[in-house]
């Protein structure tokens, strides 16, 4: 471990997002990881769409519902959370008391972008006979300015618990909400915002590639936008798409979501094919740009010097946990 001076590296966190040290070359990243778990009682939670070696050194893998469950009874000190801003900041509402730490603050994600608080604050203000149901990829200050959070697994059925003449504002995710309104029927407002990652997926090259591959199926996220999703077999949660692969008779997937996840499908059906929904362009855009920030390197330094650390004001933590709290509750009656 190098000495380094704990002031000047919390500027440098506060400058480029994560701590910056020289690693020996010779450190073994993953077993100096699972060191630090045990010696510090902590506990490292990853998405999906992170890197498939931050994936493997993890002690749970999840979607945003199953990562929030498990922050929620974690009887570890520290949280390290493998994913994107949003997610290490709901595992602090969840658990003010403990230390939580994401290797890199600048993982942010579009979504949560597309919704500033003045913005929402008088939108929210703009309709106050709404419920406002917001995606769990929001900040804590959108959180906090909401009535119910909700993820990719559990929003059909938590706006279906709610009474038919309920009005809604469904945020910040258009094109969740967009899926949401054909599924219940129900006539929500819904935030004009967009996840870069599902945007990206071309219908002409997936309508090619289905006709190539007559047999695969074609999953999808909903956060895809409504003509990819009409191309769909199967659309889901990150977690539903992975178990779909695992129940599903079918040998091939075209799989329309972040690639991260192809790992553990990978992983779990070693003998069916995986073949990532191709984007618009010729790039990698099918990568979250702010999952990928995070990197073992930086996973850990910040294990080891326990910074970037979540920090918010006690206010905020109180006011964005209730609607958490009621989204747990509510997928815990259903039991998802
Ligand atoms: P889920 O984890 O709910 O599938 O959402 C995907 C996502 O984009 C997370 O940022
Ligand atoms: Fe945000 Fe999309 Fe990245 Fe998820 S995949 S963190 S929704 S930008």
């Amino acid at each position: 471990m190098a000495v380094i001076n704990m002031e000047e590296a919390k500027t440098q966190v506060d400058r480029k997002g994560f701590l910056d040290v020289a690693l020996d070359p010779a450190l073994d990243l993953f077993a100096e990881i699972q060191r630090l778990k045990k010696v510090k009682n902590a506990v490292l939670l990853a998405h999906y769409y992170q890197d498939a070696d931050i994936q493997d050194v993890a002690d749970f893998i999840g979607d945003s519902l199953g990562l929030a469950q498990e922050a929620a009874r974690t009887k570890a000190d520290i949280i390290v959370f493998a994913g994107v801003h949003f997610m290490a900041e709901t595992a602090k509402i969840l658990n003010p008391d403990k230390k939580v730490l994401l290797p890199d603050l600048k993982a942010g994600c579009s979504l949560a972008d597309s919704a500033p608080t003045e913005r929402f604050r008088t939108f929210r203000e703009e309709h106050p006979d709404h419920l406002v149901i917001s995606y769990i990829n929001c900040t804590a200050e959108v959180k906090a300015l909401s009535d119910i959070i909700c993820t990719s697994s559990n929003a059909e059925k938590i706006i279906e618990s709610l009474p038919p003449e309920q009005k809604i504002i469904f945020a910040p995710d258009k094109n969740l909400g967009a899926y949401l309104k054909k599924r219940t029927g129900r006539d929500m407002l819904l935030w004009n915002g967009a996840c870069i990652v599902h945007e990206i997926f071309s219908v002409k090259k997936i309508a090619e590639l289905k006709t190539r591959h007559s047999q695969a199926k074609f999953i999808a996220h909903p956060e895809c936008e409504e003509p990819v999703l009409r191309m769909a077999d199967f659309i889901g949660s990150t977690t539903a798409l992975l178990k779909y692969t695992q129940t599903s008779t079918a040998k091939e997937f075209i799989v329309g979501t972040e690639s991260g996840i192809l790992h553990q499908m990978i992983r779990s059906s070693p003998d069916k094919i995986f073949i990532p929904a191709p984007p618009e362009n010729n790039c990698a855009c099918n990568d979250c740009p702010y999952m990928k920030l995070n990197t073992l390197e930086k996973l850990y330094s910040c294990m080891e010097y326990e910074i970037p650390e979540i920090r918010m004001p006690a206010e905020l933590l109180e006011k964005a946990r209730k609607p958490i709290d009621r989204m747990l509750e509510i997928s815990r009656r259903y039991g998802l």
